[in-house]
């Protein structure tokens, strides 16, 4: 390892500054790791050299690429599957209901990384038998990454990232093959907007009815997560919806939030909009084997505020 304590220190404040994402101690490995590539290709000795550099010079380009290499962009299609499940089958048929006098809908994904995240939505909305033409349906993805942003607004997959997620009738219902990549046809691909927003930094959207702040908030401190979920919060109609990652939760967080669990889906509502009323059982996202709707979740509550199980035919 090439760097000392007070180039991690550096790089950590500035990443901190930049984006929130808290690279506390400990992570001096992942910081020479990510930023030795971007060391090799801009000429320098090693890590420290660069750090050098962009310390005594302040040049702005590879402040940024130092930041956006220490972004972390994992993601996949459908991942983790429940809850594109729970939006197929409780959010999009509440929200249909609720919204049957303007029929328009907005969905934010918050930290989209490379777009796989906003066009699962994208497909779960367009095959949804509910969203028909009279539908007015925005989807906002949103990152801090200009990297990122680039890849997602080409919607351009290799073969290797298609194959973690996504079902074989959506590749080929909304995929069409781009040399030996596949890329989202333009119906999916124009149903998303993409936009650089730093979560950091006040937002100023309009309100949304659905908002998909999943994976980011693991990368924050305590005060930013409180901050990021209470901004959230402004945005998000008061009968909306927000999806986490599997590993974060509201609570102890924002306890005007309630958790929500459908089958093996959660999600968060703002305190007082209860729960959603949805009729039917559809199958899961996708055809195929996968949890089914409202079967699995006990009504013991775990440690929320308010925790409550839904099923389909809104019996609890
Ligand atoms: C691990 S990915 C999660 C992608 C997707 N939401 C998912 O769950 O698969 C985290 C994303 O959050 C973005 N991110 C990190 N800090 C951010 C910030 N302050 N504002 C906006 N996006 C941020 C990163 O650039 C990265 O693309």
């Amino acid at each position: 390892m090439t760097i000392n304590g007070w180039a991690f220190t550096y790089v950590a404040d500035l990443v901190k500054q930049m984006t929130a994402i808290n690279l506390g101690p400990g992570k001096e490995y992942l910081v020479e790791n990510r930023l030795a590539p971007l060391a090799r290709e801009a000429g320098f000795r090693d890590v420290a050299a660069l750090i050098g550099r962009v310390q005594a010079s302040g040049d702005e380009r590879l402040r940024r690429q130092i930041v956006e290499a220490l972004t972390t962009n994992e993601t996949s299609f459908f991942r983790d599957r429940e809850p594109f499940t729970v939006l197929r089958q409780v959010v999009i048929p509440d929200l249909c209901r609720r919204r049957a006098g303007t029929r328009r809908i907005t969905i934010w994904s918050a930290g989209c990384s490379s777009g796989q995240e906003p066009y699962s939505i994208a497909m779960t909305v367009i095959d949804h038998p509910l969203i028909t033409s009279e539908w007015s349906v925005e989807i906002l993805a949103t990152d801090v990454s200009e990297e990122m942003l680039a890849k997602a607004k080409s919607g351009r997959y290799s073969q290797l990232e298609v194959n973690r997620g996504l079902p074989a009738p959506l590749l080929v219902r909304h995929f069409e093959r781009c040399e030996t990549d596949w890329r989202v046809v333009a119906p999916v691909r124009n149903l998303v907007r993409f936009q650089k927003l730093n979560l950091a930094e006040d937002f100023n959207l309009p309100f949304v009815d659905v908002v998909f702040l999943r994976n980011v908030l693991i990368y924050f401190d305590t005060p930013t997560k409180i901050d990021v979920l209470r901004r959230v919060r402004e945005v998000l109609r008061p009968d909306g919806y927000l999806f986490l990652g599997g590993s974060e939760t509201t609570l102890g967080l924002d306890d005007a939030f309630d958790r929500l669990v459908a089958g093996a889906g959660t999600f968060y509502r703002p305190r007082g909009a209860g729960m959603p009323e949805v009729a039917g059982d559809e199958p899961p996202v996708g055809g195929g084997a996968g949890p089914r709707f409202g079967t699995a979740a006990p009504m013991a509550a775990r440690g929320s505020a308010v925790q409550a199980s839904i099923n389909p035919l809104g019996r609890r």
